[in-house]
């Protein structure tokens, strides 16, 4: 028997046994992990004591789930949100100085290349949904506005779904831009009032939330990636506070921080200035950047 080897396995001693069996991992990070991981799921499995049936249950759950991906869908990475893992990496990854804005998470529907429009710009290109300015500022933390920031926007239309969601029934790249800020940092463009949807939801995942009697929502809400040189790129949303699922975000998303206030206007000067035909939206929210401290 090798030195690492601790003997034949057993109910007590299996932690031991399989990762003694990894003694000779090439890779350091990868044998802790798997002292981690294989130490938390024989707990697990010690705790639950699962009938070989329900075993079986959650390895085809898991295939169901691999199945599911391709190119478009990625079943793991919904599963790793509704589990809150998702939320869990990217607060773990993301820890800001105070007065940051915080970051939330990336989601399935980016699209990179989106067209950079002048401020100002609708994104909206299909004229259809409630109108909204949308409106703030990016700044340092010490409150100073930073010029040459690029602002990466997208959001679902006012029926809860993404342009990519529906090819040939919205225009590509609907509800997306990119915006540079000038000198003041100062941003702004109209849009429509995003509408909550759901989590792609017709897969394993979706059945796994309707078993645990959750729903698959998410609140409204507006994407950003915003990037300056010498800062830190900021993942985030802004939320409707208003929204009937904003305490019960399926991936665990919002953030107190996060939430923006969303106005009724009823303006017909400023309204014809946005070219508006009438009420509108009226969002403003700024956007605080870290500084990159590894350049
Ligand atoms: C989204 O907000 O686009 C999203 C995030 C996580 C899962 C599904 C969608
Ligand atoms: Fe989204």
């Amino acid at each position: 028997m090798n030195a690492h080897e601790k003997g034949y396995f057993t109910e007590e001693n299996s932690v031991e046994v399989v990762t003694g069996r990894n003694a000779g991992a090439r890779d350091e990070r990868l044998k802790q992990v798997m002292e981690v991981v294989t130490r938390k799921l024989h707990e697990a499995v010690k705790e639950l004591e699962p009938t070989q049936d329900e075993w079986m249950q959650a390895i085809l759950f898991l295939t169901r789930t691999g199945q599911m991906c391709n190119e478009w869908r990625q079943e793991f990475i919904l599963l790793s949100d509704v589990l809150g893992v998702s939320m869990l990496v990217d607060a773990i990854n993301n820890r800001k100085p105070s007065g940051a804005s915080e970051s939330t998470v990336l989601g399935p529907f980016h699209v990179a290349n989106a067209p950079e429009l002048p401020m100002g710009a609708n994104i909206c290109l299909d004229a259809k949904g409630e109108d909204m300015v949308i409106e703030g500022r990016i700044l340092d933390t010490e409150g100073k506005p930073i010029a040459d920031a690029v602002i990466d926007v997208w959001q679902a239309n006012d029926e809860g779904f993404y342009d990519v969601q529906q090819k040939g029934i919205q225009p590509d790249f609907n509800l997306r831009g990119i915006f540079r800020t000038g000198p003041d940092g100062r941003y702004w463009f109209r849009a429509v009032k995003p509408k909550y949807y759901p989590i792609p939801d017709d897969g394993p995942v979706g059945r796994l939330l309707g078993s645990l009697g959750r729903h698959p929502y998410r609140p409204a809400h507006l994407h950003y990636i915003i990037s300056a040189d010498g800062f830190e790129t900021l993942t985030t949303h802004i939320f409707d506070p208003d929204d009937p699922y904003i305490h019960s975000d399926a991936v665990f998303g919002v953030k107190e921080s996060l939430l923006a206030k969303f106005d009724k206007v009823h303006d017909p000067n400023r309204a014809e200035a946005y070219d508006f035909a009438g009420d509108f939206w009226d969002v403003t929210h700024d956007f605080v950047l870290a500084r990159n401290m590894r350049t």
